[in-house]
């Protein structure tokens, strides 16, 4: 018996259930018989429980009903298998863009968790599984919370990563449980932990198995044991005149990773903790002041902007294929033995094969050295050493779901195997390549069916980068494309596919750009300027501290082979210095010297040259190439160049990425600015024919 929006008739169910019940789009209110009301959250339509304004202007509806009739207890609950609440809803907040709109918004959140913490009965957030953001500022509203003891059971107040702070009251209840600098070191950067360490800081106070959940709230709720604050010492250690000495030192440590100008939310918290901890009133009006001003900013839109664009990357994987198990990996060098290593990591099992029996064992041992950092606990570590597997004599080929190749950059030697390999693989079985300047068609001709073969291209680390290009031959079946793209998302990479052209997306953009570097060093701009000039604009590292830690062998072969496609210029000294050995890191000298695989920055102190110009020149390159990539069709769309440019390199995530750049600031002023370039310096600055996308 449903009524008209498809949810089951309230009489009904209140007569199945033998409980008093009321049911709301995304709640479900039941009073059971210690009178402790329920308050179960399944947002309607969705897997998971966001925090939209529907759902909280129902859960005002819900709480002034409670108000005015008082139960013996509320809990907090989710309906969800797979977690509590996941945060507020994001894109609401892009539609705001301006600040009483949003000062009112975040008011209205305040409004609703003040409710819920004024409740003259006991309250109890019932949290099983992830509690993120405003999910966890609702459970701090409550007066105790439990949890489900699981690893799956996640904490975190990630607002920071969208350039802003928990504004629903977070800021300030957490600092009630938890030590305020704990609680500033959570909020700082957004990291998550488990219940167990969310139980050891007090972030929660009960964590019990999955059987117990609603039992244990039940049991508390009812004989309301003694609330846990965090102790008055805490409180004088965080005083008034201790606290500015403190900040000093946050400053000092967020700095070290983002620029005040581009990311000011880390430090609008630490301002707002400074000026307010302590009284809890003016730290919400504050609070709620410093989110409105903080969300409407640019960098707010475009980092809300960089989190979407990571989930419709996600979200080109689809449920249609079933799920990766085992991988062989041909080639135990740098690439192979990391992407082995990695997807290990991700649950998988890999045989991984060589010519050379010293490759594998070294590969083995790094993979070892990742393990023991990542699995604290031994048995699983045992587990993972167990599924790599070394196989000298490929044995792994026939059984394997996928077959990923990353030996030699040499196209002989790849069709050599390829075509050695292909009568033992499985008919089913996926086939990649690593390749990354061989375009696909100049190597599946090696294949009886060409059209099994897929780029994969993983960077360099492969541990730390999270982009991989899913490089799609003319020939390639889609179906194998879809494949990939699903594998990719399986071992938590953000898959982008990308056309067989050479360069593919990623390395085609940066080249021309890390090529301008060289040229600008090599007429007498030094090394230091430069990466500075990079920096300020956003870039976590210089385009020169880049090549040298990608190696500048490596560099140069990639530029020679893209030169020879797109005429760049390639500087003599990236030649000379290759010559000369000066490699970068892994030859302790490059551009920069390097000790232990750390950066020496040269003593002379930082200079005065105006950098702007510099800046030009570098990031008018990056962005033109960026240009032709989407006129050339590179990507699907514009999000996607996007998402594979910030992913993949690294551009300035607070600018949203090199398109949505170009609109922010305007193409025009930055045509122009080509233009001028282009007078000055010549064919390298020619604007692509497809800035009339943007220009017109
Ligand atoms: P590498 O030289 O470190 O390792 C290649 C490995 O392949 C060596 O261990 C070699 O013994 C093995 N090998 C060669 N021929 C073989 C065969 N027939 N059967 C079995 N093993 C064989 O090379 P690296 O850097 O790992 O590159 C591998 C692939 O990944 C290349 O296609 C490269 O373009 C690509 N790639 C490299 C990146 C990098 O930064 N090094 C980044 C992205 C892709």
């Amino acid at each position: 018996a449903a009524n008209g929006n498809g949810r089951p008739d309230r009489q009904i169910f209140n007569k199945l259930m033998k409980m008093p019940a009321a049911i709301y789009k995304n709640w479900l209110v039941e009073h059971d018989n210690n009178q402790i009301a329920w308050l179960r959250l399944d947002v309607h339509n969705t897997r998971t429980n966001i925090l939209s304004q529907d759902v909280l202007d129902e859960l005002q509806e819900i709480l002034n009903e409670l108000v005015s009739k008082t139960p013996n207890g509320v809990a907090i609950i989710s309906n969800k298998e797979n977690g509590f609440i996941a945060g507020a809803d994001i894109k609401e907040f892009t539609t705001i863009s301006n600040k009483q709109e949003a000062f009112k918004k975040v008011q209205f959140g305040q409004h609703i968790f003040n409710l819920i913490d004024s409740l003259s009965c006991p309250s109890i957030a019932v949290i099983n599984g992830f509690c993120l953001g405003g999910g966890l500022e609702l459970a701090l509203a409550c007066d105790y919370r439990i949890s489900l003891d699981d690893s799956s059971t996640r904490f975190s107040l990630p607002e920071i990563k969208l350039g802003i702070h928990p504004g629903y009251g977070g800021t300030v209840r957490i600092m009630r449980h938890v030590n305020p600098l704990v609680a500033m070191g959570l909020m700082l950067t957004g990291r998550s932990i488990d219940c167990r360490q969310a139980k050891k800081i007090g972030l929660i106070d009960y964590a019990v198995p999955k059987r117990q959940l609603e039992s244990a709230a039940r049991q508390i709720i009812l004989s309301k044991p003694k609330k846990h604050f965090v102790s008055p010492l805490v409180n004088l250690l965080n005083s008034r005149l201790i606290r500015p000495i403190i900040a000093l030192q946050m400053r000092k440590q967020v700095s070290k990773k983002a620029n005040v100008a581009h990311y000011p939310a880390p430090y609008a918290l630490i301002d707002h903790w400074v000026n307010y901890y302590g009284n809890e009133k003016k730290m919400l009006q504050n609070e709620a002041q410093s989110v409105a001003q903080l969300s409407t900013s640019e960098t707010a839109k475009n980092l809300v902007r960089v989190f979407l664009l990571q989930n419709k990357l996600k979200s080109l994987a689809d449920n249609t294929q079933d799920t990766v198990k085992h991988i062989h990996v041909i080639g135990a060098g740098v690439m192979g033995g990391d992407i082995a290593t990695w997807c290990v990591s991700q649950g998988l099992t890999i045989t991984l094969q060589d010519l050379n029996l010293q490759n594998l064992a070294q590969a083995k041992l790094r993979a070892f050295k990742f393990f023991k950092k990542r699995f604290k606990n031994k048995e699983l570590l045992n587990a993972a050493m167990d599924r790599f597997v070394v196989d000298m004599a490929g044995s792994g080929i026939n059984k394997a779901d996928a077959v990923i190749e990353a030996i030699f950059e040499n196209k002989r030697v790849k069709k050599e195997l390829y075509a050695f390999i292909e009568p033992k693989l499985r008919k089913d079985a996926m086939i990649a390549t690593n390749t990354s300047s061989i375009e696909i068609e100049d190597l599946c001709d090696a294949f009886a069916d060409p059209s099994r073969l897929v780029g994969i291209h993983f960077f360099n680390p492969v541990i730390k980068m999270p982009l991989i290009e899913i490089v799609k031959g003319k020939q390639t079946n889609p179906r194998i494309i879809q494949q990939a793209i699903n594998f990719g998302k399986q071992i938590g990479k953000l898959p982008l596919p990308v056309q067989s052209s050479p360069g593919f997306l990623v390395n085609r953009i940066l080249t021309p750009y890390m090529l301008e570097a060289g040229l600008l060093n090599e007429s007498g701009t030094p090394v230091t300027d430069i990466d500075r000039a990079a920096k300020k604009f956003g870039m976590p590292m210089g385009p020169l501290e880049l090549a040298d830690t990608v190696g500048l062998d490596v560099g140069l072969h990639v530029a020679e082979l893209l030169s020879s496609e797109y005429g760049y210029t390639i500087p003599v000294s990236f030649k000379s210095m290759v010559d000369a050995k000066l490699l970068g890191k892994k030859a302790g000298k490059g551009f920069y010297t390097w000790e232990n695989g750390k950066i020496k920055l040269p003593k002379s102190k930082t200079s005065n040259n105006d950098i702007s110009s510099i800046q030009d020149r570098l990031i008018l390159r990056f962005i033109n190439e960026a240009v032709a990539c989407y006129r050339e069709g590179t990507v699907d769309n514009k999000d996607l160049l996007d998402a594979g440019v910030i992913f993949g390199t690294g551009f300035a995530p607070f600018r949203g990425g090199p398109l949505q750049y170009i609109e922010s600031t305007g193409a025009t002023i930055l045509f122009d600015k080509l233009n001028t370039l282009y007078k000055q310096f010549g064919e390298r600055f020619s604007p692509d024919p497809g800035w009339d996308k943007f220009t017109s």
